[in-house]
């Protein structure tokens, strides 16, 4: 049976890879973003592996959400996996500092437009009982780190709304996955410092980062388990990176710095 897939944020990135990966598995795709040449692109180099459906859209948008996916034209109208990957992280300023409106958008991106999707398509999955919702959550949702204020917590959000929904959906067959990677190498940080990429590629210097196509791997590999089996959470690094060791603040550190065994 030929599967339908819904990813949110499939221009770039992890998105995309799933596009590709799933393009290739035959499956009836969905793909949702914002930039409407980039889903256009895709439509025409996917389009002879799969059947492919755009839809351009903000998932920040309620109303525009909840009317296109009560929409889907045949043969796409029962969506059996939906990958809520549309999300951002902006800036890495201290929370004191932060912008305000910064701290809006990554709300109304990862959380609310992710609860938008969930929503819009959970009806139709509990009536066919039949259907996995693959959630992209971010180690910043399991470890606090310097600037990561509410991005980390939109994470966390992911984390535990996706497990509050396998709560809800126990005795249905549907199954719920959150996806949180660690440093990965996509347009992620090049939105994160605003068009930066300079800074953007200091982020990735001297590292062997996860790739797009790693994660969408991954996720294949999660939704291609027995219907029994149910991958609850799944958290990954590149094998170069680890938990940086407890901070710690010494009065004496800031007047010498070089003195701190902590960080030496
Ligand atoms: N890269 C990492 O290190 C990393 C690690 C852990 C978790 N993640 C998470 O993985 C997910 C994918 O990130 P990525 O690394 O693949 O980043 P990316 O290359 O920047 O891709 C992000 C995608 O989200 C879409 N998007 C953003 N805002 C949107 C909106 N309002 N409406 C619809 N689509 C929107 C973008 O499409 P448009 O701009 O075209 O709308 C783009 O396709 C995100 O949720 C991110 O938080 C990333």
């Amino acid at each position: 049976m030929t599967q339908t897939v819904l990813i949110t944020g499939a221009t770039s990135g992890f998105g995309a890879a799933c596009a590709r990966s799933f393009a290739e598995q035959g499956a009836n795709l969905i793909l949702v973003g914002r930039r409407a040449d980039r889903l256009h692109a895709l439509h025409k180099q996917l389009s002879g592996q799969a059947a492919v459906h755009v839809i351009v859209l903000d998932v920040r948008d309620r109303r525009a959400v909840t009317e296109a996916l009560a929409s889907l034209p045949a043969p796409f109208s029962s969506v059996d996996l939906l990958i809520n990957n549309a999300g951002l992280a902006l800036g890495l300023e201290p929370a004191h500092r932060a912008s305000l409106d910064e701290w809006e958008t990554m709300i109304d991106t990862n959380v609310k437009g992710l609860t938008y999707c969930t929503r819009a398509l959970l009806p139709g999955m509990v009536a066919r009982n039949r259907g996995h919702i693959v959630n992209l959550g971010s180690v910043a949702g399991n470890y606090p780190y310097p600037g990561g204020n509410v991005y980390g917590a939109t994470k966390a959000f992911v984390r535990q709304f996706s497990h509050n929904l396998r709560a809800d959906l126990l005795g249905t067959r549907i199954r719920v996955t959150n996806i949180e990677p660690g440093l990965a190498d996509t347009e992620f940080s090049v939105v994160r410092f605003k068009g930066d990429a300079e800074r953007a590629t200091e982020v990735y210097r001297g590292t062997e980062p996860l790739t797009a196509d790693d994660i969408a791997e991954i996720i294949c590999w999660v939704v291609a388990l027995p219907p029994h089996v149910n991958v609850n959470s799944l958290e990954v690094m590149p094998t170069c990176q680890s938990w940086a060791p407890f901070a710690i603040h010494r009065e004496e550190e800031a007047a010498h710095p070089s003195t701190n065994p902590v960080t030496e």
